[in-house]
């Protein structure tokens, strides 16, 4: 049997990561994967976390499974992160998941059992992985238009025409409440009202894919478009990943949480999500969950991590204004100050697949095919090289 299987096609993303790690070029620049990267180009272990597995090696007593949706502490103190004055403790079903990526898999799996006939809306652009993995749930998925025309700014008219239209009662809109991947362009306070309005209304159910709290503005402020559709909606679905803003990548962790109208229904879910997660992973890895837990429930750990969350953040800043400024002087007739407005790790560059792929072959400089950058892998060193090579591009 497995002699007839034909190859899948590698993944597009990482694919280009293999390509980097072979390349021999000593000036090589990787801005592909949705790693956070520090001034030296480094993906470092934050202090807050080092410091929390100092306690966590000292302290632990057993490595006996978790209950199916995770450590008690860990999912106290994620649902407080995330919704803090939104939701009662009762109205929330939290999971503790492998990772964002897991979270996402499980509400697939909790939509496709539980609601017949429901279409996951996603927004076009979005990260690649989204769609498969509701596909893989047995899901149908459908496109809703996000960008504008130059790729630059949120198209809130087509997008809100589109849902309008097309989207029913029962379907689920997927939204990134922050650091939109791949374009880096987030709606506005007016527009979060808006497609909270338009969904409450048409009765979807939002899937709220958290995956970079504290990467945009601030944790209060990443969580403004949250807000928005809980005045709304009085149930959704949020995925968590702590991978980036506690740089616990390899530790896959990440939380469910299926906020709910009312305690009765909440138990009712949560034994429907745990069905989901018996037949997935059964349950979740402990270790990412305990360090989590341990930084947010000790005062020092989380003001640290506040600190260190926002040092990432600002460098991420930082590289986008130097950048901008930096093709300003060799680019003036392109303009990046689009970059400006956009939040995260990622950015539309707005360079073409054929720029994208001389940067690559004559400058070693990694860029995935649409163009996304991964703004967190500029670093004060390579950012001449990067600029000069980008304005060679545009100009040839
Ligand atoms: C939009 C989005 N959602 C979810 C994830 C998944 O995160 P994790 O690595 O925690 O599975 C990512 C990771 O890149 C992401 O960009």
């Amino acid at each position: 049997m497995l002699e007839n299987i034909s190859a899948a096609p590698p993944d597009p993303i990482l694919g280009l990561t293999e390509a980097f790690q072979q390349d021999s070029r000593s000036g090589k620049i990787n801005l592909t994967t949705g790693v956070y990267k520090d001034e030296q180009g480094n993906t470092p272990i934050l202090e807050c976390v080092k410091r929390a597995e100092e306690k966590l090696l000292k302290d632990e007593k057993s490595k006996g499974y978790l209950g199916i949706d995770g450590l008690a502490e860990f999912l106290n103190s994620v649902r407080e992160l995330a919704l803090p004055g939104l939701a009662a403790e009762d109205q929330v079903a939290v999971f503790q998941s492998p990772g964002g990526t897991g979270a996402l898999r499980v509400a697939a799996d909790f939509v496709a059992k539980n609601f017949a006939g429901s279409r996951v809306w996603l927004s076009t652009p979005t990260w690649p992985n989204h769609p498969a993995i509701f596909q893989a749930a047995g899901l149908e998925t459908k496109q809703y238009p996000y960008l504008s025309a130059d790729r630059k700014s949120l198209d809130a008219a087509a997008c809100l025409e589109t849902l309008e239209k097309e989207g029913r009662a029962g379907d689920v809109i997927c939204l990134h409440a922050c650091c939109h991947n791949p374009s880096g362009v987030d709606p506005n306070s007016e527009q979060w009202q808006q497609i909270a309005e338009l969904t409450a209304r048409i009765g979807m159910l939002p899937l709220i894919d958290f995956a970079y709290h504290g990467f945009g503005d601030g944790l209060q402020q990443d969580r403004a478009g949250i807000e928005r559709m809980a005045k709304h909606h009085q149930e959704y679905l949020i995925c968590s990943s702590y991978s980036k803003n506690f740089g616990l990548y390899s530790e896959r962790i990440g939380a469910l949480m299926a906020v709910c109208p009312d305690a009765v229904s909440t138990v009712k879910v949560r034994s429907n999500i745990k069905t989901c997660v018996r037949s997935n992973y059964s349950n979740p890895p402990r270790h990412g969950g305990a360090i989590v837990a341990c930084v947010l429930g000790d005062t020092e750990l989380r003001s640290l991590w506040t600190s260190e969350l926002a040092a990432m953040r600002d460098r991420i800043h930082q590289m986008r204004s130097a950048f901008v400024e930096a093709m300003r002087h060799r680019s003036p007739d392109v303009d990046f100050s689009f970059l400006m407005d956009q939040r995260g790790m990622f950015s539309f560059s707005g360079l073409t697949p054929m720029q994208v792929d001389w940067l690559k072959s004559e400058k070693g400089i990694y860029i995935v095919g649409s163009g996304r950058i991964n703004v967190a892998g500029i670093t004060p060193s390579n950012l001449d090289y990067l600029c000069d090579s980008i304005a060679e591009a545009l100009s040839s």
